[in-house]
């Protein structure tokens, strides 16, 4: 196959402050006159900021490198991990085609690519989300057959599920990566023939594929170019005076949002934003404990573990009277059919604002967002309705739906209760976020 530039070009390009820095940063680690060992570091940056590599990127790096752009350019069209045409918005997957995935599906997998985004290879869908190639062996032959999708393995494949799995990227949900078939991890398909012991302790899902629940992790590795937190209340980006570009807030933005947990994969949201998880939900939340069940609208005061202090969280009577003598701004009715954005505070009650972070999906980004909405408190967002919800679900750009998916409300009115979620217990234990 020859590898060229894409006949399409953008004028320029250049580095995200942070992944300026992190590349000046690699530079340093070889020895005065051998900076171009650093090549496939950088391109590889770009790569992930960019989605693809763009003749003004590799040229920019040759210069930063000290090199003749023919011999970046020689680099950048030899190796096959570098993409040098546009790659779809959300996945770009990778099929593999060597023996063992071939020998259980591998091609059935490629007529699902060739199906459901293009004929051929390398070429946008329809929509942009997705592109496809396939590729050789990704060292999860035990997994066979199995595809890279975005920076993550999704293994034991069938036609159906990763038919299911692109369904589910267009609709901005992230699958759960790892073995698609029940299989924990690369153990015999009929289950372990030796230290069996090992089976009564297993979790839900294998180390990796945890770590990525647990961290909200995406199918991107992509640090600087995601714009999860452009939303209406925060204004237009301001541009980079350096650059001319708006990647410096866009930068930041994304590097918050990287802990933002991943969206559950739930059920869509009906009209009233109410999804069928949610109405399971108040059975997964559990109270403080058996003598103290969690009852909607009386506060009391969660235990303070690990980390961070508990504020009590107030009533909802409390929020209602608190906002009206703030002179809360009111409801302001966003576009037609998104819904109504919800009642802020000018500030958290005595007491402090709630740790928004103990409910699933609300990271340190998201929080702050909460926070210039006047959003403080788990009773405030156990009163939303279907209106506020929409709002917010439409406003949470790059994060659209999650408000409803994963349950916002249903878990604030148990924290706001007093009870506390499995989730809540794994922040408040410090097994979530760096703080
Ligand atoms: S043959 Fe497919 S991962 Fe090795």
């Amino acid at each position: 196959m020859l590898r060229r530039l894409h006949p399409e070009q953008p004028d320029s390009f250049a580095f995200t402050p942070a992944n300026q820095a992190w590349a000046e940063a690699q530079m340093t680690k070889y020895p005065e006159g051998r900076q171009a060992s650093a090549i496939i570091p950088l391109l590889w940056r770009a790569q992930e900021q960019e989605g693809w590599l763009t003749r003004p990127a590799i040229e920019h790096i040759a210069d930063m490198l000290g090199m003749a752009y023919i011999r970046a350019l020689e680099v950048a069209t030899f190796y096959f991990m570098f993409q040098l045409q546009p790659v779809g918005s959300v996945a770009h997957i990778q099929i593999c085609g060597t023996l063992s995935c071939m020998i259980c599906g591998a091609e059935d997998l490629v007529g699902v690519c060739k199906e459901m985004i293009h004929e051929k290879p390398h070429a946008l869908s329809a929509d942009g989300k997705f592109s496809w190639e396939e590729v050789e062996c990704l060292g999860a032959c035990a997994n066979a057959p199995m595809a890279q999708i975005g920076k993550d393995y999704y293994e034991d494949l069938t036609v159906d599920r990763l038919k299911e799995i692109l369904s589910e990227l267009a609709e901005g949900k992230v699958p759960v990566p790892g073995p698609q078939n029940g299989r924990f991890a690369a153990e015999p398909l009929k289950g372990l023939t030796s230290l069996t012991e090992y089976e009564s302790g297993r979790t839900q899902y294998n180390a990796s594929a945890a770590l990525a629940v647990d961290i909200g992790d995406t199918v991107k590795r992509i640090d600087g170019t995601e714009v999860p937190l452009l939303t209406p209340w925060q204004g237009k980006p301001k541009a980079d005076k350096a650059s001319g570009s708006t990647r410096v807030s866009e930068a930041v933005a994304a590097k918050k949002a990287k802990s933002e947990p991943r969206p559950a994969e739930s059920e869509p949201a009906d009209a009233t934003g109410t999804t069928e998880q949610e109405a399971q939900a108040s059975s997964q939340a559990k109270p403080v404990s058996k003598d103290e069940p969690a009852k909607a609208g009386k506060a009391a005061k969660p235990a303070k573990s690990g980390k961070t202090a508990y504020a009590e969280a107030p009533s909802a009577d409390t929020l209602d009277a608190a906002a009206a003598a703030m002179d809360a701004p009111a409801s302001v009715t966003a576009a037609a059919g998104e819904g109504t954005k919800p009642r802020g505070l000018k500030a958290p009650l005595d007491g402090g604002a709630d740790d928004l972070k103990l409910i699933k999906g609300i990271g340190p980004s998201l929080e702050q967002l909460c926070h210039s909405l006047g959003v403080y408190h788990f009773g405030q967002i156990a009163e939303w309705g279907g209106a506020e919800l929409a709002w917010i679900d439409q406003n949470l750009k790059g994060f659209k739906g999650r408000a409803s998916r994963d349950q916002w409300i249903d878990q604030a009115k148990v924290l706001s209760a007093g009870g506390t979620t499995d989730f809540a217990e794994r922040v408040k234990q410090g097994g979530v976020y760096d703080d």
